[in-house]
């Protein structure tokens, strides 16, 4: 499948002047609950539900059900009521809520990386992007809701079927149509024309640097997530063997506060590695 590049849109003016063709449309609607919405259930200690709203259903929570009538045509930050008298507050999910409580076949990169990654690579909408490998879509749902048209290179039927469920659940039929999922080997080639972008999160970058470098459009960037510094190096080495300028690796370190009252201090346990960002931008033949 191929797909004619966009043009960016302007900032909206206002939410009836909301243009969703390239925010992921009803992530942000402006309206009370309805049913078929996906909801975010927060109760008293930050315990956080995802669910999908089911008019005449309930929500089965630890202590009791949840009528999802209660919440019709209610706005977000309602508070509804177990039977066991829990209280939950209903938020509609944020991109990073879903991420990190989709379902998930492969490990997915979280949004502590997610966001630098849309930055690093200066994705906008309209871009051309090559993703690859897809695993549960969570670069992928980041780069569509930045506006991006996606062509998703995975190498596993369950994965390519997963992310695209991931992306269809969160973003809807505004995004699918510009998602364009091939199962296939990264690593044999790229067939896409004229790219901006190039995200990889596989084994073995280094291997898809040359095909990239033949299908990047001069100034076009690469990105690629690696786990592991042997693998960022050996992408580095790779890299300064082709046509690359401004290689340059980052990881990013996310440390929370707890703020009650007079005790303010870092929050004892922190996430202490997620992988390496290695970004270079390709030059003219
Ligand atoms: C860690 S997962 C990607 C996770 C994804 N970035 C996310 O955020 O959900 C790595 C994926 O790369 C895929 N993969 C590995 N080698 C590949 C190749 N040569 N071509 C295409 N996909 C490949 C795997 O099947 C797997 O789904």
């Amino acid at each position: 499948m191929s797909g004619e590049s966009r043009s960016p849109t302007s900032r909206p003016d206002g939410p009836g002047d909301r243009d969703e063709s390239h925010t992921g449309g009803p992530a942000a609607p402006d309206r009370n609950f309805d049913d078929g919405d996906l909801v975010l259930l927060v109760d008293r200690k930050n315990r956080s539900y995802l669910r999908r709203l089911e008019a005449g259903e309930f929500f089965h929570s630890h202590s009791g059900l949840v009528p999802w009538d209660d919440l019709l045509d209610r706005p977000e930050g309602s508070e509804v009521r177990s039977a066991g008298g829990t209280r939950f507050q209903a938020f509609r999910p944020t991109l990073s809520d879903f991420v990190v409580k989709m379902k998930r076949g492969a490990q997915v990169i979280y949004p502590k990386d997610l966001g630098p990654m849309l930055l690093l690579a200066d994705i906008a909408p309209g871009h051309r992007v090559l993703e690859s490998g897809l695993g549960s879509g969570a670069l992928s749902l980041a780069l569509l809701r930045a506006g991006a048209e996606v062509f998703g290179y995975e190498i596993r039927h369950d994965f390519a079927r997963r992310a695209t469920k991931n992306v269809q659940e969160f973003l809807g039929p505004e995004a699918l149509a510009r998602y364009h999922v091939s199962e296939r080997d990264c690593y044999e080639g790229i067939d896409v024309e004229e790219l901006d972008r190039v995200a990889l999160d596989l084994p073995e970058p280094w291997r898809v640097a040359p095909h990239a470098a033949d299908r990047l459009r001069p100034g076009g960037l690469l990105i690629a997530y690696t786990p592991s510094v042997i693998q960022a190096t050996r992408l580095r080495e790779s890299l300064e063997s082709g046509p690359w300028a401004l290689a340059a690796t980052v990881e990013v370190l996310q440390r929370t506060w707890h703020i009650a009252g007079e005790a303010v201090r870092p929050d004892h346990r922190m996430v202490a590695h997620t992988g390496f960002l290695t970004h270079a931008r390709r030059l003219p033949a």
